[in-house]
Formats: C-alpha cells, structure tokens, sequence
C-alpha cells in the first residue's frame, strides 16, 4: 500500500501546472501531429489527471477524448473545470471500454505508476483499434542497474519507478506494438528540476512536502541520483 498519491496535493500542481508532467503540451502536440490524430479519431487518455491534455485536444485540435483516472479526487478536479461528459474513474489494469475502441491512448507520465505493467500494456493493445497509436511519455533511467532502491520509498509518484526503456520497448513488442520512434527528451525533465530547485531550495525539502513527510525526501533524492532519471517519448503502433 502506497502511503501517499504525490498527484492529489496542491504542492505538485503549483510546481508542473495543470498538466502533473514534465513538458507540459509540447509532447502531446508532437504526437498529435506525428499520428496525425484528427476530429475524426476516438482518442483515450489513460491517467488522465485533472483533464488537460482531453482539454487542449478539443479546444486546440477539436478532437474528442475521454479521459481514465482513479483518483476521485483528481476526476472530480478535471469534471469541475471542463464538464462531466468526457471524465471517468478507471484504472489501467482494467481499462473500462470494449475492444478496438480507440485510434490513439495517450499515456502521459502514467505507465510508470501501474502496479502492473504488463496487464496495462495488453489492456491499451485491446481497446486499441488496428493501427492504433500508443503515446508514450514518461521517465526512465538511464542507469537503470541502480533502481531497486527506489521501491522501499512507499509513494505514488512516478519518479520512483522510473522505466527500463529496453524492457518497456521488449514488452510492447511481445505484445505485438511495433515501436515507431523513441526519443529522449530529459531536458524537460531538467528544467522542472531546476523549477523545483529554486522553489524549494532542494529535491529534498520537494519531496517532503508533496509527500507531506510520508518518506524522508532527503534519503530518496540520494536513491535517486544514482539512476540518473531522463524523460522519453515513445510511440508505438497496435500491428
Ligand atoms: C504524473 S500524473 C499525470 C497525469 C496526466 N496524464 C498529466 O500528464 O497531467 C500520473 C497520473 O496517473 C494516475 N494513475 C495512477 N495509477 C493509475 C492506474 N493504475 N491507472 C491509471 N492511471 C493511474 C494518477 O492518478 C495520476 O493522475
């Protein structure tokens, strides 16, 4: 049981913005024009947190989207601010919707969190029509022989789980994704640290206050350093 969701405290949200990820639109903008996803698709966020990507989709590209998160109060957040239509609970292992429903699953800064992985992967691959997109944003380490640490850090965040990219990209394609492109964009990921560095002085004091002292953010950041944490984007397609 974690012991504390990072995401539902008002702490994050001042530091990422309405979006509770590195990058803010500039990924989701890349994927959107690379699939050339349009108002004709049918699109799911999975972990959609307070709702803006499902709202910049229809006001920037008029394109409709739903959105999955099962924190209750990061959904009601999302249908106060952009309506109760596109809004639901649901949770990546069992993702609410029948087969081949969508052209195209966003998961921004998500995969990290599910409890397990592989269910989430076949979940997207079977609401995913053929031909589908798989977009991927998310963290990962660049060291990743140094990661098994971070687990004793009992919190829900994404940090702490950073991905193994050979292994994601094995696993997709197990499934039968075909991987299109992977990128690595730490630089985003840099900058909200630097953001966070001038707010809070260190990533120590951060995580101890979006944890609200739920671990001992000092001992984590020195968990941390080690894996070297970068940010990627990955796209993949249901074959
Ligand atoms: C880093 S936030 C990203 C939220 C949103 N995608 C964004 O970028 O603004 C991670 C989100 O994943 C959600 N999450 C955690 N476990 C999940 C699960 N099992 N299935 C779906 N979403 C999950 C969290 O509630 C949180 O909203």
């Amino acid at each position: 049981m974690k012991c504390f969701n990072a995401y539902e405290n008002e702490d994050m949200t001042k530091i990422t913005g309405e979006t509770l990820r590195p990058g803010g639109f500039k990924l989701t903008e890349k994927g959107i024009q690379f699939c050339k996803i349009s108002s004709k698709d049918y699109v799911l966020d999975l972990g959609c947190g307070q709702g803006a990507t499902v709202n910049y989709l229809f006001k920037k590209h008029n394109i409709n989207a739903i959105g999955i998160d099962p924190s209750v109060k990061l959904i009601k957040i999302a249908k106060e601010k952009y309506g109760h239509k596109q809004f639901f609970i649901g949770d990546g292992n069992n993702i609410p919707f029948q087969n081949n429903s969508f052209n195209c699953v966003f998961a921004e800064c998500t995969l990290s969190l599910m409890d397990n992985l592989e269910c989430t992967l076949k979940q997207v691959y079977r609401v995913l029509k053929d031909e589908g997109w798989f977009i991927i944003t998310d963290v990962y380490a660049q060291n990743p022989n140094e990661v098994n640490l971070l687990s004793q850090f009992s919190f829900n965040s994404c940090i702490r789980n950073l991905h193994n990219l050979e292994k994601l990209q094995e696993k997709l394609k197990i499934l039968g994704f075909d991987i299109i492109f992977s990128e690595d964009y730490s630089i985003f990921l840099k900058e909200l640290f630097v953001k966070i560095g001038f707010t809070y002085g260190t990533m120590g004091m951060f995580w101890n206050t979006t944890t609200q002292g739920c671990i001992d953010g000092y001992e984590f950041q020195k968990a941390l350093k080690p894996c070297k944490p970068g940010y990627f984007m990955m796209v993949a397609r249901k074959n």
